[in-house]
């Protein structure tokens, strides 16, 4: 199948177009506003950018009334976040905070989630998440949408504080990502996590002669 969204609908039961995009991180981000009233939520249209300096951004749509959710006014505000590796196991703290609040409402305090201090920036960490990034704001990108919620911010954000727990480190110093299960989003209403991983490295001899192999393969016309 084909469409071209800027004049058709897919014609299938439910938008695909996120689906595609699989597996997406989870940027679950906590902010304080400049009044001190913290704040934590989960934003999937999350990325690296580079690594040195090491940088993220997330993409924060607005709401359906086109006022900014309460993490990216809090980002304009005060130009700092920290982002909270979501794992399996906090699946169901990631998910409760994502409950639109109101923005007077503390979410650590109202969904009881405990937290840790940051070195950096008054924004609090999620305790029980393995990894913590405490991030300043660099860059704001607005992107316009075709309705008021699918507009977005794009933050880019340096890095300047890494929290990595020591226990889930293997003995040769890796993140032991299948022991600490990331959690990611796919399509719909559906979740995944990293419990599965295999090395791939440069193919070389035999192995690149597979690999030229499969581009004739490919490369042939249908019915060949
Ligand atoms: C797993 C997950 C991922 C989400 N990703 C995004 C996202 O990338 N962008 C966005 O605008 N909202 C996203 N949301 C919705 C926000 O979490 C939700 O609007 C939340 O109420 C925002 O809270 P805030 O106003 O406290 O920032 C996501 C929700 C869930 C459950």
């Amino acid at each position: 199948m084909f469409y071209s969204p800027q004049s058709e609908v897919s014609g299938l039961p439910f938008n695909p177009f996120k689906s595609c995009c699989v597996p997406r991180p989870i940027g679950w981000i906590s902010t304080v506003s400049a009044s001190g009233v913290h704040n934590l939520a989960p934003y999937s249209q999350f990325q690296n950018v580079t690594w040195d300096p090491p940088t993220v951004m997330i993409a924060a749509n607005a709401r359906e009334s086109g006022q900014l959710k309460d993490t990216t006014a809090n980002i304009l505000e005060t130009r700092e976040f920290v982002w909270n590796m979501a794992t399996l196991d906090l699946k169901d703290w990631v998910l409760a905070s994502s409950k639109d609040m109101a923005p007077g409402v503390d979410e650590f305090q109202a969904l009881n989630i405990p937290w840790l201090p940051s070195r950096h920036v008054q924004a609090r960490r999620v305790k029980g998440s393995p990894v913590h990034f405490e991030c300043r704001l660099t860059q704001k990108l607005h992107v316009p949408g075709h309705s008021l919620d699918s507009s977005a911010w794009i933050l880019v954000a340096e890095v300047v504080g890494i929290h990595i727990e020591e226990g889930i480190l293997t003995e040769d110093g890796r993140i032991d990502i299948r022991r600490i299960k990331p959690l990611a989003r796919l399509g719909y209403r559906d979740y995944t996590d990293v419990n599965h991983s295999y090395e791939l490295t440069e193919l070389t001899g035999r192995e690149a002669e597979g690999i030229s192999h499969l581009h004739e393969t490919l490369h042939q016309p249908p019915g060949v």
